[in-house]
């Protein structure tokens, strides 16, 4: 009983952008946040502040031993030897703790080191993206996690509290998971910013530019929630216009290589995943951006 009523105590490794939000918010359901260690003692001071406990380290010390809950929030690279590092500092006192990052690339044999100490591991990737500016709401977010059994309950119980969902990963090709959250997040901005600026050369402001792109977006985004992929699709591949393809491919190759090759990865992409039938609409491809290209050098 009196177990059960201790607070449950974590210590966090990598006083980044998720290191910061997750200690934030399992500091306010009540966790006892230990070591707050990151490579230089100013990020850690900075990260106590933002998660409002902890002790800031300077480099992971055994002093992250005191807690029973690790988690490594270092970028993806680091996570491997600071497993090896944390298994150096800890040996034998690592069996019965429980180590979890939060890589969306990497699954949680990183942590071999530790796991062959006797500590449970696993990792819980939240698919949400954080940066520096504000902590991004958790609730409903959803988390891939892998690992132990006594790892998983640890991140299942850590994600619950948050108000999250964790989806078991099967650790087959994690990278491809993760190369999802890359499609839905980071090329997505990728998109329209190219979008804003291609709006700005046709006499936009940034600023307008981004208005009348952001409802376009939205609305999209709403109708593939509300009336699934295929009736959300519209545009000229929807209505097998290539005509309009062509025209974009030829305006197109008047700036930097990246937009007109984006544009045609992202038309075989399109023919690949919506269209009824995606080998003829990628051979018609093929022949518009042909026939474009010849004209264009004309
Ligand atoms: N950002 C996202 O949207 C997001 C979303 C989901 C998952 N993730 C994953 O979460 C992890 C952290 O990402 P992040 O965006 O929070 O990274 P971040 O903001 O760059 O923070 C990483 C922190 O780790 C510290 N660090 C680097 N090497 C270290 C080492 N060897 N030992 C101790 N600390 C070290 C850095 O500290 P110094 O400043 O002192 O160098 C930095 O503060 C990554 O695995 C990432 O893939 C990120």
């Amino acid at each position: 009983m009196l177990t059960q009523r201790m607070p449950e105590t974590v210590s966090i490794v990598g006083a980044g952008r998720v290191g910061r939000a997750l200690g934030r918010r399992l500091h306010e359901l009540g966790w006892h946040v230990g070591g707050v260690a990151s490579r230089s003692v100013s990020t850690a001071r900075a990260a106590v502040r933002a998660i409002g406990a902890g002790q800031p380290l300077d480099s992971a010390t055994h002093q992250i031993l005191n807690s029973r809950v690790v988690l490594i929030t270092t970028p993806d690279g680091a996570i491997e030897s600071v497993a090896k590092n944390l298994a150096h500092l800890g040996g034998k006192e690592w069996s019965g703790k429980v180590v979890l990052h939060t890589s969306g690339s990497l699954d949680s044999c990183v942590l071999r080191p530790l796991a062959h100490l006797g500590a449970a591991t696993g990792s819980m990737h939240p698919m949400q993206t954080f940066s520096n500016q504000n902590v991004p709401d958790l609730a409903k977010c959803i988390f891939g996690i892998d690992g132990s059994a006594a790892a998983l309950q640890v991140a299942r119980k850590m994600i619950h509290q948050m108000g999250g969902v964790a989806v078991r990963l099967s650790g087959a090709n994690k990278a491809a998971y993760h190369a999802a959250g890359s499609f839905a997040c980071v090329y997505v901005l990728a998109l329209m910013e190219a979008a804003t600026r291609l709006l700005m050369t046709q006499g936009f402001k940034r600023r307008q530019a981004m208005r009348a792109l952001l409802p376009l977006t939205r609305q999209t985004l709403d109708n593939f929630e509300s009336v699934g992929t295929l009736a959300a699709w519209t545009g000229p591949l929807s209505r097998g216009d290539f005509s309009t393809v062509e025209r974009h491919v030829k305006a197109l190759a008047d700036f930097e290589p990246g937009y007109l090759e984006a544009y045609k990865t992202l038309s075989r992409l399109t023919a690949e995943v919506l269209a009824a039938q995606p080998g003829a609409m990628a051979k018609d491809l093929d022949r518009v951006f042909r026939a474009a290209t010849v004209a264009k050098r004309k």
